[in-house]
């Protein structure tokens, strides 16, 4: 008989290496939402650097509001709780930065991610690129200040089929990997990689989360972007990189550069 295996909990202390992210944890069989839980826990008062993890979520959203698929026992849902006293237009790039993470911890386990603005994480698979991670970041703010900060984090693991209206576009890590994966292995890894780079964000500002975004971003041209706050909802045009604040630059066929602060990007 098989031993029955450790609570999460104490697989990620095992693993743990960050100074202050993740060091207050909490781990649930189940819940709504894991950005919602961490949103109550900031009102309460919890401090910066917790991180709430679920098994699975009933009503996972992603951005734009879409759900997010996340059935039990396979994934990682999780939230980490962020007080960066910065204004709030600084704060979409912590979507930015979370992305880099993502994409530095994958790298470490020897697979070649790429970033989406804003907030898709891709591997490669059957000539294309799939979506394996997803970032939503939501935030408090009162007087001129963000008061708190919630960035969740969805990255497929281990589900190997996916339902079919997302069945073309996600993959996971054991897809690419062709084998199991360590769920506690790689939220470490996640948060060792999220820390220094949100260290860097608190000294320096939102450049540092451009910067950590673009290194691992893909902009290529041409490419069209569906975006609510445009007149015909969508932009067509080269993508150019990322301005300090978060939004994607993008010359249309004019030769007119358009900043896009909230949108999609189709690669
Ligand atoms: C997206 O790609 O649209 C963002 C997906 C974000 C999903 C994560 S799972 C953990 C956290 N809790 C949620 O309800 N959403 C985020």
């Amino acid at each position: 008989m098989n031993a029955p295996a450790a609570p999460f909990a104490a697989l990620l202390a095992d693993r743990l290496t960050t100074r202050w992210l993740g060091r207050t944890f909490e781990w649930h069989a189940e819940c709504h939402s894991t950005n919602d839980l961490a949103t109550e826990r900031a009102r309460g008062g919890a401090p910066a650097g917790l991180v709430i993890a679920a098994d699975a979520q009933t009503a996972g959203r992603g951005r734009l509001g879409r759900t997010w698929h996340s059935p039990a026992g396979e994934n990682l849902y999780v939230s980490l709780l962020l007080r960066p006293g910065r204004p709030p237009a600084e704060i979409p790039p912590l979507t930015l930065l979370a992305g880099g993470a993502v994409a530095g911890a994958l790298r470490a386990l020897g697979l070649a991610p790429r970033l989406k603005w804003p907030n898709d994480v891709e591997l490669p698979e059957a000539g294309g690129w799939r979506k394996v991670a997803g970032i939503l970041t939501e935030m408090a703010s009162a007087g001129g200040e963000a008061l708190h900060v919630v960035v969740g984090i969805g990255l497929n693991i281990n589900t190997r089929a996916f339902p079919p209206e997302i069945a073309q576009r996600a993959t996971s890590l054991a897809r690419a990997l062709g084998r199991d994966v360590d769920r506690a292995a790689v939220l470490a890894g996640v948060l060792a990689a999220f820390e220094p780079l949100y260290d860097a964000f608190e000294r320096r500002g939102p450049a540092a989360a451009v910067e950590a975004f673009e290194a691992h971003a893909a902009f290529p041209a041409p490419c069209r972007v569906t975006a609510p706050g445009r007149p015909d909802g969508r932009l067509e045009g080269t993508a150019l990189g990322v301005d300090p604040d978060g939004a994607l630059r993008l010359r249309d066929e004019t030769g007119q550069i358009h900043r896009v602060i909230s949108g999609e990007l189709s690669i």
